[in-house]
């Protein structure tokens, strides 16, 4: 893919993902208080920020994996078939889970991804994803928790890239192309 220049505007601030966390983390462990057996799965590579700082409020008894779908390549489309390039250490069987997620486009990842893990008989089974573009979607998904829902603009930053880039910003931003 040619390179074009672009910039990047903040749109939420590490503050604000900060905040939502916590929030968000009393109601997960409201939901999971009486597991002794909860795994939180990361689906790499766009989670691997979000699930650190989610874990770290989580004052639960946890495992930590982590599962890798393929989606965008190196460009800004996204991919209808999932396959899973990189699967779970744990067996899940009887587990009760939680799968993290950065974003929800057209939900296809999620939606495989969830299926799959049921196939495997995971007890109870939730996911949250950081990020939800409802206006894509194409396949009738919700993830029982969402951070914050933002409008069809392409995304970076906190674990999220693009073409492998700017994962490492603290906060989320929107690219916009400058030529
Ligand atoms: P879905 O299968 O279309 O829901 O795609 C979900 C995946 O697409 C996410 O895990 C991201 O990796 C990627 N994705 C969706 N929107 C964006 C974006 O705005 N920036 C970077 N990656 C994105």
């Amino acid at each position: 893919m040619p390179e074009r220049p672009y910039v990047i505007d903040e749109m939420i601030s590490a503050k604000a993902i900060a905040a939502r966390i916590e929030a968000l983390c009393r109601e997960i462990a409201d939901e999971f208080e009486d597991t002794d057996k909860l795994v939180v799965v990361g689906l790499l590579r766009g989670s691997f920020v979000f699930i650190a700082d989610l874990v770290r409020e989580l004052d639960l008894p946890i495992e930590v994996d982590f599962i890798e779908a393929s989606s965008y390549g190196d460009g800004m489309e996204s991919s209808r078939e999932v396959r899973i390039l990189k699967d779970l250490r744990s067996g899940i069987e009887g587990r009760d889970v939680l799968l993290v997620e950065d974003i929800v486009d057209t939900g296809h990842t999620l939606n495989h991804v969830t299926q799959l893990l049921r196939t495997r008989g995971s007890a109870r089974l939730r996911s949250i994803a950081l990020l939800d573009k409802p206006s894509r979607r194409e396949v009738d998904f919700r993830a029982d928790w969402t951070g914050f829902e933002i409008p069809d603009e392409f995304v970076v930053g906190y674990g999220i890239d693009f073409a492998q880039r700017n994962r490492n910003l603290p906060f989320i931003g929107k690219v916009r192309f400058t030529d």
